[in-house]
């Protein structure tokens, strides 16, 4: 979408056009493209079907809300979800800040949150197209103070952060080749957004969950955020408030926090239950505490399943209980597998070297019971222990 046809689609101009394409019954058909054009130039056309066909699949992340915002498909895909920008949002007006300066806001998603939860924010983003919708998506915020600047964020930071605002950084991870994880295809690039960390401010940095630990700066508080079961990003948190070295989880909104390392629990026999830590419990590396909270240990050195001989519900892993303890062997599996009618099979693995996809095809499942096996490695060699979901 080019800039001037991104200005009219958030115009009120538009709205018979949205309107139009909201109401065909497949926005991707061909049918729908040469109804909208007999009303529409093709660029305008092509733009409010895009903007429908968006709006539903962004429904599956934001609800009805969605239908509220412009979106374009790499900016839905790196937008914050709600539950982590309003609490993210939360804890910048918590810090005391009154002014947010969002340095590469994207579609405006963290900035809206912000705008919402009452601080004044300035947006920086480079890309002009962008910039025009987060603009947009910002306006729909009741009572927000909001400016959205469309430059280089490195360019206007020296100038926006010089009166004391607070900041926040949720670098760009895509290259032309798509998503990125490598810490030098950022943008703005990591060294300009560490800088932004030097505890002068209240500061966030929004990075991705797989973060290597190495680069984490000591003086900053670092969490990990899971929501709905996907572990969705690693924030490091500097300024007011912020306890150097402080590690978090946050699984639905639910916290578990460290100061200090804890040591790592022993290694002992499966239990009656087996525990899968959450993978932002994992990664902040509190496996220990969660082991500490349900009375147990691991099953092997370097794996981060726990288990123990009682059920103790929690919210930082999932809790099964242990049904039989089967040898690692495809042969045994697979006369497992056939003798108890098992059709539906869910493979879990860690420490092991298996695909479970490819070895729940040869498994060969058929029959009308389901079943869960989860392959570890344990004391006495690995195992392919059979278990249950204990539901909370
Ligand atoms: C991950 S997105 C931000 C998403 C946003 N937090 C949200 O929830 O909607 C990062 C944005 O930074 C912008 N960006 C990248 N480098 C930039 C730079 N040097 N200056 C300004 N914006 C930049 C990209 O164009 C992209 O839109």
């Amino acid at each position: 979408m080019d800039l001037q046809t991104a200005e009219w689609l958030v115009s009120a101009d538009a709205g018979r056009a949205l309107a139009l394409a909201a109401a065909q019954p497949d926005p991707e058909s061909l049918a729908a493209a040469t109804r909208l054009r007999a009303a529409h130039p093709p660029e305008r056309a092509a733009a409010a079907l895009d903007q429908v066909v968006l709006r539903a699949r962004a429904r599956r992340k934001f609800g009805d809300a969605a239908d509220a915002y412009f979106w374009t498909a790499a900016g839905l895909e790196q937008a914050t979800r709600p539950a982590v920008s309003t609490r993210r949002a939360a804890r910048f007006a918590a810090s005391g800040a009154v002014e947010l300066v969002d340095l590469g806001c994207g579609l405006g998603l963290d900035a809206a949150a912000a705008a919402a939860a009452g601080l004044a924010v300035t947006a920086v983003e480079r890309d002009p197209v962008t910039a025009v919708l987060a603009a947009a998506n910002l306006a729909r915020v009741p009572g927000a103070r909001v400016r959205v600047l469309t430059g280089d964020a490195e360019a206007l930071a020296p100038e926006l952060l010089a009166g004391g605002a607070a900041v926040f950084c949720d670098p760009a991870r895509r290259t032309a080749a798509g998503r990125s994880w490598r810490i030098e295809d950022l943008s703005p690039p990591w060294p300009f957004v560490r800088t932004l960390l030097d505890g002068s401010r209240p500061a966030c940095v929004k990075l991705g969950p797989g973060l290597p630990l190495g680069l984490i700066p000591d003086e900053v508080e670092a969490e990990w955020l899971s929501d709905a079961g996907d572990v969705v990003e690693a924030a490091l948190w500097a300024g007011p408030g912020t306890t150097p070295g402080r590690r978090r989880a946050v699984v639905d909104g639910a916290e578990l926090v460290r100061d200090a390392a804890l040591p790592a629990p022993p290694v002992g026999p499966v239990g009656a239950h087996l525990y899968e830590p959450d993978g932002a419990v994992i990664r902040a590396g509190l496996v220990p505490a969660v082991a500490e909270q349900v009375g147990g240990w691991r099953v092997h050195e370097g794996v981060a399943y726990l288990t123990a001989s009682g059920l103790v519900p929690t919210p930082w892993a999932e809790a099964f209980e242990v049904l039989e303890v089967l040898p690692h062997q495809e042969k045994a599996l697979r006369a497992w597998v056939r003798e108890r009618g098992v059709g539906i099979l869910e493979i879990k693995k860690r420490g092991v070297d298996a695909d479970p996809a490819a070895l729940r095809r040869r498994l060969r499942p058929a029959g009308p019971h389901a079943a869960t096996l989860v392959l570890t490695p344990t004391a006495s060699g690995a195992v392919a222990l059979v278990v249950r979901r204990c539901r909370p």
